[in-house]
Protein backbone atom coordinates (compact mmCIF):
# COMPACT_ATOMS: atom_id res chain seq x y z
CA UNK A 1 0.00 0.00 0.00
CA UNK A 2 1.61 3.05 -0.89
CA UNK A 3 0.78 5.42 2.65
CA UNK A 4 3.38 2.14 4.06
CA UNK A 5 6.17 3.11 1.88
CA UNK A 6 5.13 6.90 2.48
CA UNK A 7 5.58 6.78 6.25
CA UNK A 8 8.34 3.95 6.35
CA UNK A 9 5.84 1.76 8.39
CA UNK A 10 7.27 -1.90 7.35
CA UNK A 11 10.65 -0.30 9.16
CA UNK A 12 9.61 0.53 12.92
CA UNK A 13 8.33 -2.07 14.79
CA UNK A 14 5.74 -1.39 17.45
CA UNK A 15 7.59 -2.08 20.05
CA UNK A 16 10.65 0.00 19.20
CA UNK A 17 7.93 3.23 18.57
CA UNK A 18 6.63 2.62 21.70
CA UNK A 19 9.70 2.37 23.65
CA UNK A 20 10.62 5.97 21.94
CA UNK A 21 7.49 7.51 22.70
CA UNK A 22 7.99 6.70 26.07
CA UNK A 23 11.58 8.12 26.67
CA UNK A 24 10.88 10.93 24.88
CA UNK A 25 7.56 10.87 27.48
CA UNK A 26 4.80 10.66 24.80
CA UNK A 27 3.43 8.22 25.92
CA UNK A 28 1.47 8.59 29.38
CA UNK A 29 2.78 5.79 31.90
CA UNK A 30 0.52 6.93 34.41
CA UNK A 31 -2.16 4.65 35.72
CA UNK A 32 -5.83 6.62 35.91
CA UNK A 33 -7.28 6.26 39.02
CA UNK A 34 -10.89 6.46 38.20
CA UNK A 35 -13.27 3.62 37.22
CA UNK A 36 -14.89 3.04 34.01
CA UNK A 37 -18.17 3.32 35.88
CA UNK A 38 -16.75 6.67 37.57
CA UNK A 39 -15.64 8.47 34.89
CA UNK A 40 -18.89 7.54 32.65
CA UNK A 41 -21.13 8.73 35.86
CA UNK A 42 -18.50 12.18 35.78
CA UNK A 43 -19.09 12.87 32.26
CA UNK A 44 -22.80 12.44 32.37
CA UNK A 45 -22.64 14.75 35.34
CA UNK A 46 -20.29 17.64 33.13
CA UNK A 47 -22.51 17.49 30.25
CA UNK A 48 -25.68 17.38 32.05
CA UNK A 49 -25.13 19.91 34.81
CA UNK A 50 -22.82 22.42 32.51
CA UNK A 51 -22.72 21.56 28.70
CA UNK A 52 -26.88 21.16 28.21
CA UNK A 53 -27.85 24.20 29.79
CA UNK A 54 -24.60 26.70 29.02
CA UNK A 55 -24.97 30.59 27.88
CA UNK A 56 -21.44 31.06 27.60
CA UNK A 57 -21.36 32.07 24.33
CA UNK A 58 -23.69 33.23 21.41
CA UNK A 59 -23.77 29.30 19.66
CA UNK A 60 -26.60 28.81 22.28
CA UNK A 61 -28.87 31.21 20.65
CA UNK A 62 -29.04 29.09 17.44
CA UNK A 63 -28.85 25.38 18.62
CA UNK A 64 -31.36 22.59 18.67
CA UNK A 65 -29.27 20.56 21.18
CA UNK A 66 -25.72 20.87 22.64
CA UNK A 67 -23.78 17.98 21.73
CA UNK A 68 -21.34 16.60 24.47
CA UNK A 69 -19.56 13.07 23.56
CA UNK A 70 -20.10 9.68 22.46
CA UNK A 71 -18.07 6.41 23.03
CA UNK A 72 -16.46 4.91 25.74
CA UNK A 73 -15.76 6.74 28.45
CA UNK A 74 -12.56 4.35 29.19
CA UNK A 75 -11.52 4.61 25.10
CA UNK A 76 -7.84 4.53 24.38
CA UNK A 77 -8.37 6.25 21.37
CA UNK A 78 -10.39 9.58 21.30
CA UNK A 79 -11.30 11.80 18.30
CA UNK A 80 -11.36 15.42 18.57
CA UNK A 81 -13.57 17.21 15.48
CA UNK A 82 -14.52 20.90 15.40
CA UNK A 83 -18.60 21.54 16.01
CA UNK A 84 -21.50 19.97 15.44
CA UNK A 85 -23.45 20.46 11.98
CA UNK A 86 -26.95 20.18 10.96
CA UNK A 87 -27.22 16.64 11.45
CA UNK A 88 -25.40 16.83 14.70
CA UNK A 89 -27.50 19.79 15.96
CA UNK A 90 -30.74 17.23 15.65
CA UNK A 91 -29.47 14.22 17.28
CA UNK A 92 -27.57 15.89 19.95
CA UNK A 93 -24.61 13.08 18.88
CA UNK A 94 -21.17 14.21 17.60
CA UNK A 95 -20.15 13.02 13.75
CA UNK A 96 -23.58 11.38 12.81
CA UNK A 97 -23.96 12.88 9.40
CA UNK A 98 -21.93 12.30 5.96
CA UNK A 99 -18.55 12.86 7.70
CA UNK A 100 -19.26 11.21 10.46
CA UNK A 101 -20.21 7.82 8.48
CA UNK A 102 -17.00 8.44 6.70
CA UNK A 103 -14.99 8.47 9.97
CA UNK A 104 -16.84 5.41 11.17
CA UNK A 105 -15.53 3.79 7.88
CA UNK A 106 -12.28 4.97 8.94
CA UNK A 107 -12.52 3.24 12.55
CA UNK A 108 -13.77 -0.03 11.11
CA UNK A 109 -10.64 0.24 8.68
CA UNK A 110 -8.53 0.10 11.92
CA UNK A 111 -10.13 -2.64 13.06
CA UNK A 112 -12.01 -0.87 15.98
CA UNK A 113 -16.09 0.27 16.11
CA UNK A 114 -17.16 3.63 16.82
CA UNK A 115 -17.94 2.46 20.50
CA UNK A 116 -14.50 1.65 21.24
CA UNK A 117 -13.72 5.14 20.50
CA UNK A 118 -14.65 8.30 21.97
CA UNK A 119 -16.11 11.31 19.89
CA UNK A 120 -15.78 14.57 20.88
CA UNK A 121 -15.49 18.61 19.74
CA UNK A 122 -14.06 21.49 20.18
CA UNK A 123 -16.91 23.34 20.44
CA UNK A 124 -20.39 21.65 21.51
CA UNK A 125 -22.90 23.74 19.44
CA UNK A 126 -23.66 24.35 16.23
CA UNK A 127 -21.83 27.15 14.41
CA UNK A 128 -24.33 29.59 12.24
CA UNK A 129 -24.01 27.42 8.78
CA UNK A 130 -21.37 25.86 9.87
CA UNK A 131 -18.96 28.02 10.17
CA UNK A 132 -15.61 28.05 11.59
CA UNK A 133 -16.12 28.60 15.47
CA UNK A 134 -15.05 32.10 16.64
CA UNK A 135 -11.59 32.20 18.95
CA UNK A 136 -13.95 33.38 21.46
CA UNK A 137 -16.61 30.80 21.08
CA UNK A 138 -13.46 28.36 21.07
CA UNK A 139 -12.24 29.63 24.38
CA UNK A 140 -15.95 29.98 26.33
CA UNK A 141 -15.83 25.81 25.49
CA UNK A 142 -12.65 24.62 25.85
CA UNK A 143 -12.85 23.70 29.73
CA UNK A 144 -15.79 21.27 28.58
CA UNK A 145 -13.07 19.29 26.48
CA UNK A 146 -10.50 19.54 28.52
CA UNK A 147 -12.81 17.73 30.99
CA UNK A 148 -13.90 15.46 28.72
CA UNK A 149 -9.74 14.52 28.24
CA UNK A 150 -9.01 14.38 31.72
CA UNK A 151 -11.86 12.19 32.61
CA UNK A 152 -11.75 9.90 29.51
CA UNK A 153 -7.91 9.95 29.72
CA UNK A 154 -6.79 8.25 26.57
CA UNK A 155 -3.98 6.72 25.10
CA UNK A 156 -4.17 8.67 21.71
CA UNK A 157 -5.97 11.87 20.56
CA UNK A 158 -6.63 12.01 16.75
CA UNK A 159 -7.35 15.98 16.02
CA UNK A 160 -9.64 16.06 12.63
CA UNK A 161 -8.86 19.27 10.99
CA UNK A 162 -6.72 22.35 11.27
CA UNK A 163 -9.10 24.12 13.90
CA UNK A 164 -8.88 21.20 16.61
CA UNK A 165 -5.21 20.64 15.48
CA UNK A 166 -4.53 23.85 16.12
CA UNK A 167 -6.48 24.39 19.11
CA UNK A 168 -4.71 21.51 21.04
CA UNK A 169 -1.42 22.02 20.17
CA UNK A 170 -1.79 26.04 20.44
CA UNK A 171 -0.30 26.82 17.07
CA UNK A 172 -1.34 28.54 13.97
CA UNK A 173 0.39 25.98 11.69
CA UNK A 174 -1.58 24.65 8.77
CA UNK A 175 -3.15 20.88 9.04
CA UNK A 176 -1.04 19.67 5.96
CA UNK A 177 2.45 20.67 8.04
CA UNK A 178 0.90 19.21 11.34
CA UNK A 179 -0.16 16.12 9.98
CA UNK A 180 1.98 12.64 9.95
CA UNK A 181 3.74 12.93 12.89
CA UNK A 182 2.66 12.54 16.79
CA UNK A 183 2.93 15.59 18.64
CA UNK A 184 2.78 15.83 22.44
CA UNK A 185 -0.47 17.06 24.17
CA UNK A 186 0.33 18.47 28.05
CA UNK A 187 -1.45 18.60 30.89
CA UNK A 188 -1.89 18.51 34.83
CA UNK A 189 -4.03 16.10 36.33
CA UNK A 190 -5.96 17.02 39.37
CA UNK A 191 -3.19 14.90 41.52
CA UNK A 192 0.42 17.68 39.85
CA UNK A 193 1.02 15.02 37.68
CA UNK A 194 2.26 16.38 33.84
CA UNK A 195 0.33 13.84 32.09
CA UNK A 196 1.08 13.61 27.99
CA UNK A 197 -0.74 12.02 25.26
CA UNK A 198 0.38 11.56 21.88
CA UNK A 199 -1.24 13.43 19.40
CA UNK A 200 -1.77 12.91 15.87
CA UNK A 201 -3.33 15.44 13.42
CA UNK A 202 -5.09 14.41 10.38
CA UNK A 203 -7.30 15.76 7.89
CA UNK A 204 -10.88 16.46 9.03
CA UNK A 205 -13.36 13.84 7.05
CA UNK A 206 -15.14 16.69 5.82
CA UNK A 207 -12.89 17.65 3.78
CA UNK A 208 -11.67 14.04 2.67
CA UNK A 209 -15.17 13.78 1.43
CA UNK A 210 -14.23 17.06 -0.73
CA UNK A 211 -10.74 15.80 -1.98
CA UNK A 212 -10.43 11.77 -1.30
CA UNK A 213 -7.76 12.19 -3.17
CA UNK A 214 -6.25 13.05 0.46
CA UNK A 215 -7.63 9.92 1.78
CA UNK A 216 -3.92 7.89 1.62
CA UNK A 217 -2.66 10.54 3.77
CA UNK A 218 -5.44 9.88 6.26
CA UNK A 219 -4.81 6.40 6.20
CA UNK A 220 -0.90 6.68 6.54
CA UNK A 221 -1.73 9.00 10.08
CA UNK A 222 -4.43 6.16 11.02
CA UNK A 223 -1.72 3.63 10.95
CA UNK A 224 0.70 5.32 12.80
CA UNK A 225 -1.60 5.15 15.72
CA UNK A 226 -2.73 1.93 15.26
CA UNK A 227 0.67 0.98 15.79
CA UNK A 228 0.68 2.68 18.98
CA UNK A 229 -2.22 1.28 19.99
CA UNK A 230 -0.60 -1.79 19.23
CA UNK A 231 -3.46 -2.68 16.79
CA UNK A 232 -2.69 -5.79 13.60
CA UNK A 233 -1.99 -3.49 10.55
CA UNK A 234 -3.24 -4.40 7.21
CA UNK A 235 -1.27 -7.08 5.23
CA UNK A 236 1.14 -5.41 2.87
CA UNK A 237 1.35 -7.15 -0.50
N1 LIG B 1 -17.90 17.86 11.90
C1 LIG B 1 -17.32 18.00 13.12
O1 LIG B 1 -16.23 18.56 13.25
N2 LIG B 1 -17.95 17.49 14.17
C2 LIG B 1 -19.11 16.85 14.06
O2 LIG B 1 -19.62 16.40 15.08
C3 LIG B 1 -19.67 16.70 12.78
C4 LIG B 1 -19.06 17.22 11.72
Amino acid sequence: MQADRLFGLKDVPVPRLLRELREQGSVSSASTVLSVESKRQKLEALDREHVKGCTKCRLCEGRTNTVFGDGDADARLMFIGEGPGFDEDRTGVPFVGRAGQLLDKMIVAMGLDRKDTYICNIVKCRPPNNRDPAADEVVACTPYLHGQIRLVEPAVIVSLGAPASRLMLDTEESIGRLRGRFHDYRYTNAGGDMITIPLMPTYHPAYLLRSPQEKGKTWGDLQMVMQLLGLALPDRA
